[in-house]
């Protein structure tokens, strides 16, 4: 959780905001996100590899680019399990290295 939202702090917070609220119509939430709860490895899959395209987070529409990162699969898990545990969002199946290995483009 300390390494994720260092990670957080540095590559994800300009879009997503501080308490993970987003941008409405521009940038998702990440708290209490529907998409994040439900689609958890095509979660993972856009923070490792981007994501463009139309995508419903909480009823609402997005259509804009999530770039790649460079994060490695530990940095990767770290920030999924900060994310998915932070603004009122929990997990009781934390998000482990050898997952998102696992998952390929
Ligand atoms: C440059 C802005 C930007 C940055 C930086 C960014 N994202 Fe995103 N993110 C987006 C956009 C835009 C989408 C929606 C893409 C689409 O419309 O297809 C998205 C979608 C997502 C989603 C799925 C939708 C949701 O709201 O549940 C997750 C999860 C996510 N981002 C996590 C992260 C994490 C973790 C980081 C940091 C490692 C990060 N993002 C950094 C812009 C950004």
């Amino acid at each position: 959780m300390v390494r994720g939202s260092e990670i957080y702090n540095d590559f994800c917070v300009a879009c997503h905001m501080p308490a993970g609220e987003g941008i409405p119509f521009v940038f998702p939430p990440l708290a209490k996100s529907d998409y994040l709860k439900q689609q958890r490895t095509a979660s993972i899959k856009g923070v490792k590899f981007g994501q463009e395209g139309e995508l419903i987070v909480n009823g609402e529409t997005y259509n804009n680019t999530m770039a790649p990162m460079g994060l490695d699969d530990g940095e990767i898990a770290d920030v999924m399990n900060y994310i998915m545990n932070s603004w009122g969002n929990s997990t009781n199946e934390m998000v482990t290295i050898k997952e998102v290995e696992a998952i390929t483009e």
